[in-house]
């Protein structure tokens, strides 16, 4: 068992509150994604971890063993950074054999371990080159070969991925995912790309300025966002937001130039939030419908701009005061200016506090 733990955990590197008060587990065997944006603290969770940072207060533990004052080498953790920072002067042989040597394993049990490691990875061919001779998607092979060959506890990882073109990216991830469950070791995976985190995850971490935002599995986290930060950050193309006030009756949003009037479906959810309150309207481009006609329950507009995805074609949408993109088939002919009727599909809606950017009403969970 090797579940990780973090309780209360702050890191300040003078006035900056790097991480924020942060509880959370990373459950034994599992593969736990952290998201989030450029510099919402990230890196300094997982050097925390690994044991290369110190918090400022709050503990860490790996398998119920507190942890937080130990130094990194006895932790039995390994760390796969972004840079790969092999060892150029050594061929791949030797550098996965690093960490073994240094912790003086006999010469015939590393021979053993480098080559069924190489052999997972399927780079025993490659044993006897030099880093410089190996492409980026190789070098990454053997920087992750030189932390499973320890076999730890816990491995974490920060952006192993992001060197890579995004083909490769794409290939490696699901050959990462699939050598994860295979080992069954508990993995801790740091990335900022949010496609990265819902196709590699057992569990989601979604951060934001130091603080966890949402904990949930990646269908969660795209169905039931808590917040509007993870509902905009988590889906491509973005979510819409529109902001507005519910209107004196509770059955319409009263926007700047427009009304948008609810489906019934959501009047429960609605009755429960105040009249005249400002709210924000959460929408994703794939939940509208695009009409040709005027249609009930729709938001007039006219196309902007439109790009062709592959099967989908995503429409910005000029709308009274606001600019919405929606999906549409790529097949189905569209020009610029074409007079078109949004219906967001009542599941689709979700319904945030514009001052708290909490949850109010989460569409996915009408049909519940
Ligand atoms: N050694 C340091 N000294 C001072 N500030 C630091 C240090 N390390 C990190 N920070 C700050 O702490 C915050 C969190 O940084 P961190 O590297 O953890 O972000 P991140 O989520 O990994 O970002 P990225 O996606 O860009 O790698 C940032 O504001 C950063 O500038
Ligand atoms: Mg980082």
């Amino acid at each position: 068992m090797a579940t990780v733990a973090v309780q209360g955990l702050v890191k300040k590197f003078g006035s900056t509150l790097a991480v924020d008060d942060v509880t959370l587990e990373f459950p034994d065997g599992k593969l736990t994604v952290m998201v989030g944006p450029s510099g919402c603290g990230k890196t300094t969770l997982l050097r925390i971890l690994a044991g290369l940072e110190e918090p400022t207060r709050g503990e860490v533990s790996v398998a119920n063993r507190a942890v937080t004052l130990v130094p990194a080498w006895d932790r039995n953790v390994a760390m796969v950074f972004q840079s790969y920072a092999l060892y150029p002067h050594m061929n791949v042989f030797k550098n996965i054999a690093f960490p073994l040597e240094a912790r003086r394993v006999p010469k015939a049990e590393i021979k053993k371990r480098v080559e069924q490691t190489a052999a997972i990875l399927e780079i025993d061919k490659l044993l006897q080159r030099y880093p410089r001779e190996l492409s980026g998607g190789q070098m990454q092979r053997v920087a992750i070969g030189r932390a499973i060959v320890r076999k730890p506890q816990v491995f974490l990882m920060d952006e192993p991925l992001s060197n890579l073109d995004a083909q490769l990216r794409v290939t490696m991830r699901a050959q990462l995912k699939r050598l994860q469950m295979d080992l069954g070791v508990t993995t801790i995976y740091v990335t900022h790309d949010q496609a990265e985190a819902m196709t590699m995850a057992d569990q989601i971490v979604v951060m934001n300025n130091g603080r966890v935002q949402q904990v949930s599995d990646p269908v969660a986290v795209y169905n039931c966002p808590q917040n509007m930060f993870v509902a905009g950050f988590i889906g491509s193309p973005p979510m819409n937001f529109v902001e507005g006030t519910l209107g004196q009756d509770k059955s319409r949003l009263e926007c700047r130039g427009f009304e948008y009037e609810f489906p019934d479906a959501m009047a429960a959810g609605l009755a429960r939030i105040g009249a005249n309150q400002p709210l924000v309207m959460g929408i994703r481009p794939d939940d509208i419908l695009v009409h040709d006609v005027p249609t009930g329950n729709a938001i007039e507009g006219t196309v902007y701009i439109f790009e062709v995805l592959g099967k989908e074609t995503l429409l910005t949408v000029q709308c009274p005061n606001i600019q919405l993109k929606a999906c549409v088939p790529t097949n189905r002919r569209v020009n610029l200016g074409d007079k078109v009727w949004l219906k967001p599909a009542p599941e689709g809606i979700r319904i945030f506090d514009a001052q708290t950017k909490q949850t109010l009403v989460n569409g996915a969970r009408l049909s519940v």
